[in-house]
């Protein structure tokens, strides 16, 4: 087994394969590229998930089934297509977003892509949104990707309201290099990796910023 260092020294992918791998394995059609597309046309950041993390989100809901899905986090709604487009006919997926603009932006996305009825976007921060929906749980899939200070709390919620057999899914869980750092933020993230593995089987995915992956026990 590698030790640490060389460990940090074993990158495979550069840009040029990253980008052939997103262009043969998940292509966008015309609704994804102008959701792809939508924080720069909006001066919004483009801090969406890149292509390839889109498509593992669809395959990762169609591998369970899901039909009743929680996002935190929507920006321009190019990863709620993604989990929308995974759902069955009667699937719903609630997304929740903290910026009225980015909640403006993301549901003209949606509705162009023909998804309005599938998707709706929740406006307000994810600890005083995900109350409101618990009336719909139990869920498939909670997706994380909102405010990293409250990962935590969101583990723990989705731990209470996911069904036996679904998935947590928690992007940035690397937290762009600082995961090991000595900062609140960082130990946040720690906790959220550590309280998941007590009500899911965990994984964490190298993707570029990592994606925890929890089956629910
Ligand atoms: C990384 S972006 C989401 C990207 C999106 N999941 C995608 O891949 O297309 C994070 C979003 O979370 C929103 N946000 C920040 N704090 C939040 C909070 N407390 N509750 C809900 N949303 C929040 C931001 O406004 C931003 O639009």
């Amino acid at each position: 087994m590698a030790d640490a260092d060389s460990r940090s020294g074993q990158v495979y992918f550069d840009g040029r394969i990253l980008d052939w791998c997103d262009r043969t394995h998940a292509p966008h059609d015309e609704a994804l590229q102008r959701a792809f597309e939508a924080p720069a046309r909006a001066g919004m950041p483009p801090i969406h998930v890149a292509p390839s993390e889109g498509k593992l989100l669809e395959l990762l809901l169609r591998m369970v089934g899901a039909k009743r899905v929680v996002e935190l986090g929507t920006l321009a709604g190019y990863s709620a297509l993604r989990l929308a487009r995974a759902l069955p006919e009667g699937g719903k997926l609630w997304t929740v977003e903290f910026d009225p603009r980015h909640a403006e932006v993301a549901r003209d996305v949606i509705a162009k892509a023909g998804l309005a009825e599938k998707v709706e976007v929740c406006v307000g921060r994810g600890v005083e949104v995900l109350p409101t929906l618990e009336a719909h749980g139990p869920f498939c899939v909670v997706f994380i990707d909102a405010d990293k200070e409250s990962y935590d709390v969101y583990g723990r919620w989705a731990a209470r309201h996911v069904r036996p057999g679904g998935l947590l899914l928690g992007d940035n869980s690397f937290l762009f290099k600082n995961l090991l750092d000595d900062s609140a933020r960082a130990a946040v993230m720690r906790r959220f990796h550590e309280e998941a593995r007590a009500h899911f089987d965990t994984v964490n995915v190298p993707t570029p910023d990592g994606l925890l992956v929890g089956l629910k026990r």
